[in-house]
C-alpha cells in the first residue's frame, strides 16, 4: 500500500473513504461538520445506539454527495482519557479490515489527528499496514475477484510539520516490511522454507543492506562440535545449516547484541512423533528465525545505531533411519552431554549449541526467540509470550518494550530447583523432563549454555500464529518478534 500525506481540511477533501476516529464520550470539531453535512446523521447513529465510539466498534455509511468523500468509516476509540497507541493501532487494523470486506483500495484517514501527533502517526501506520496483510500466494483460482489495498492518504492540517511526518511514516513502513517478511516466511509451508531457503532469505537480506552473512554448513558445524543441532537434523534430506548475520551500525560503539531465533522448519516431533491433527501447524516452527531475519532488515532499514547480530540454527526434524532417537546422547559444543529422552524436544538442541556459539561475540546481551514449548500455551494462551533469562533489568527493558508496542511478554521463573527435572542418569543433562512446568524446564535447559551473558529467552510458542483474526493480525502468521526487538533496540 502506498502511504501519502496531504494538508487538506478532511471535509473538503474527495476519497473512496474517509476514516473518522470517534470517541464514546467527546466531540471533536471535524466530527461536528462531518455531522452538519450529513443532517446530523452521527447524532442518529449515536442515540440509536448503532455506533457509540467504543473501542473495536466500526461503522461505514455512504455520503451520497453530501461530502467530497464517498463514504465516511466511523471507527470507535472509546473513551478520550483512555487512548493508547495500542487503540490507535487497533482501530486502524479495524478499519482496513472493514475496508477490505467493502473493497474499498483507496481512501484517506483522520485517526492520527485524536492522538498525540507522532506516536500517533506511526501507530496508525502500523495498523493499516498490519491489518492490510494478506498471504495469498497459493490461491490460483478467481484472481480478478483478488482485492489489494492501492494507497492511504494521510491528511494533516495546514502548517503541519510534513518533513517529520514522512520521516515517521517511512520509519513505521520500515519496521512493518520486518513483520512482513517475517509473517511470509512463517505463512510459507515448509516444503518451500527449507533450511537453504532460509539461508538463501538471509544471504539476499546480507546484500540489500549491504549487512554481512555467514551460513556454515554441516560439515563446519560438526568440526565446531555442534552436535545437537547437528544431530536433531539427521532424520531430514534438507541438512541443517547455522546462519549467522551481523549488522554494525554507523557509530555504534560496544559490544554486540545478539539475536538467535529458532528455525526448525518443519516440525514432526522425529521419532518421538507428535499426533496428526494439527500437525501442520509446525511449519510454524521457525518463527523464531523470521523474526530474527524480519528484525535485522528493520534494523539495517532504520540505521539503528548498534551492532547487532542475528544467528538462526536452522534444521528439519524428521523421523528417518538416520535420525537421532531417544536414548541417544549427544556432546553440545559446550561439552554437555545430552540424554535424548524425546525427540521432539528439539528446540532446545538446536539452540544450546546457537547459544554457546553465540557466547564467543561477548555480546552486551543475548535475547533468544522460539516456537519452544507447547505448555507455554497452555500457560499464556495467544497473549503474550512467555519470558525468562537470568538478569532482571534487561527481562523489565524487553517487557517495557513489549507493552509500548502491543506485543506483550509475561515473565516466569528460572529457579535452580527447577532443574531437578532436567537431570539424567548417565549424562549431564537430559533434554525433556516431565510435563510439569514444560516451559520453564526449556528455558532452564538454555540457560546451562548462556554463561554469564545478561540473556532472556521468549516463548513464542502461542503468539507466532493466531488462530483467529485480530484488528492489526489477520488470521495465521503474527510476525511476533520484529517490532519487540526493533522497540527494545531503540530504547537503549
Ligand atoms: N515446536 C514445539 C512447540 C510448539 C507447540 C510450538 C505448539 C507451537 C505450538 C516444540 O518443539 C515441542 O514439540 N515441544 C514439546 C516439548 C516436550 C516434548 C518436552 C512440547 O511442548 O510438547
Ligand atoms: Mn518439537
Ligand atoms: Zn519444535
Amino acid at each position: 500500500m502506498n502511504i501519502n500525506i496531504q494538508t487538506v481540511n478532511p471535509c473538503k477533501h474527495a476519497s473512496p473513504a474517509l476514516v473518522i476516529g470517534c470517541f464514546e464520550d467527546a466531540h471533536n470539531e471535524l466530527i461536528d461538520a462531518c455531522d452538519a453535512a450529513l443532517d446530523g446523521c452521527m447524532g442518529r447513529l449515536k442515540s440509536t445506539k448503532e455506533f457509540n465510539g467504543k473501542a473495536n466498534s466500526t461503522y461505514l455509511i455512504h455520503t451520497l454527495g453530501r461530502l467530497p468523500s464517498e463514504r465516511l468509516l466511523l471507527v470507535g476509540l472509546g473513551k478520550k482519557s483512555e487512548l493508547t497507541v495500542e487503540i490507535l493501532r487497533q482501530a486502524a487494523g479495524n478499519a482496513v479490515q472493514v475496508l477490505r470486506k467493502a473493497r474499498v483500495a483507496t481512501f484517506a484517514t483522520t485517526l492520527h489527528l485524536t492522538g498525540d501527533s507522532n506516536a500517533a502517526l506511526e501507530a496508525v501506520v502500523v495498523g493499516t499496514v498490519l491489518g492490510s496483510y494478506s498471504f495469498e500466494l497459493y490461491k490460483t483460482k478467481d484472481k480478478s475477484e483478488r482485492f489489494s489495498f492501492e494507497s492511504m492518504t494521510v491528511l494533516l492540517p495546514k502548517g503541519a510539520d510534513m518533513k517529520s511526518a514522512h520521516t515517521r511514516i517511512s520509519r513505521a513502513e520500515i519496521i512493518c516490511q520486518g513483520s512482513t517478511l517475517a509473517r511470509d516466511l512463517v505463512s510459507q509451508p515448509g516444503n518451500v522454507v527449507t533450511t537453504g531457503y532460509l539461508a538463501n532469505v538471509a544471504k539476499d537480506l546480507a546484500e540489500h543492506h549491504g549487512i554481512e552473512c555467514r551460513v556454515y554448513e554441516q560439515a563446519e558445524m560438526e568440526n565446531l562440535g555442534m552436535n545437537a543441532l547437528v544431530g536433531v537434523g539427521k532424520g531430514s534430506a534438507e541438512p541443517p545449516r547455522l546462519i549467522v548475520l551481523e549488522y554494525h551500525g554507523v557509530n555504534a560503539k560496544g559490544r554486540p547484541v545478539v539475536i538467535v531465533g529458532k528455525g526448525i522448519t518443519f516440525d514432526s516431533g522425529g521419532i518421538s512423533i507428535k499426533p496428526g491433527a494439527g500437525m501442520e501447524e509446525m511449519k510454524t516452527d521457525m518463527a523464531g528465525g523470521a523474526a530474527v531475519l524480519g528484525t535485522m532488515a528493520a534494523a539495517a532499514g532504520l540505521k539503528l545505531p548498534v551492532n547487532l547480530i542475528g544467528i538462526i540454527p536452522t534444521a528439519e526434524n524428521m523421523p528417518d533411519g538416520k535420525s537421532f532417537k531417544p536414548g541417544d546422547v549427544l556432546t553440545s559444543m559446550s561439552g554437555s552431554t545430552i540424554e535424548i529422552t524425546n525427540t521432539d524436544a528439539e528446540g532446545r538442541l538446536i539452540l544450546c549449541d546457537a547459544l554457546h556459539f553465540a557466547t564467543q561475540y561477548k555480546p552486551a546481551v543475548m535475547v533468544d526467540l522460539a516456537t519452544l514449548t507447547g505448555a507455554c500455551v497452555v500457560a499464556l494462551g495467544h497473549e503474550a509470550s512467555g519470558l525468562m533469562g537470568n538478569n532482571q533489568r534487561l527481562m523489565d527493558a524487553l517487557k517495557g518494550a513489549g507493552e509500548r508496542c502491543g506485543e506483550r511478554l509475561w515473565q516466569l521463573p528460572l529457579w535452580d530447583e527447577y532443574g531437578e527435572a532436567m537431570k539424567s542418569d548417565i549424562a549431564d543433562l537430559k533434554n525433556a523432563g516431565s510435563r510439569d512446568g514444560g516451559s520453564i524446564t526449556a528455558g532452564w535447559f538454555l540457560k546451562q549454555f548462556v554463561g554469564t551473558i545478561p540473556w532472556a529467552h521468549l516463548d513464542i510458542a502461542g503468539t507466532a500464529w493466531g488462530d483467529k483474526s485480530r484488528p492489526y493480525s489477520p488470521k495465521g502468521a503474527t510476525g511476533i518478534g520484529v517490532r519487540l526487538l526493533i522497540e527494545y533496540l531503540e530504547s537503549r
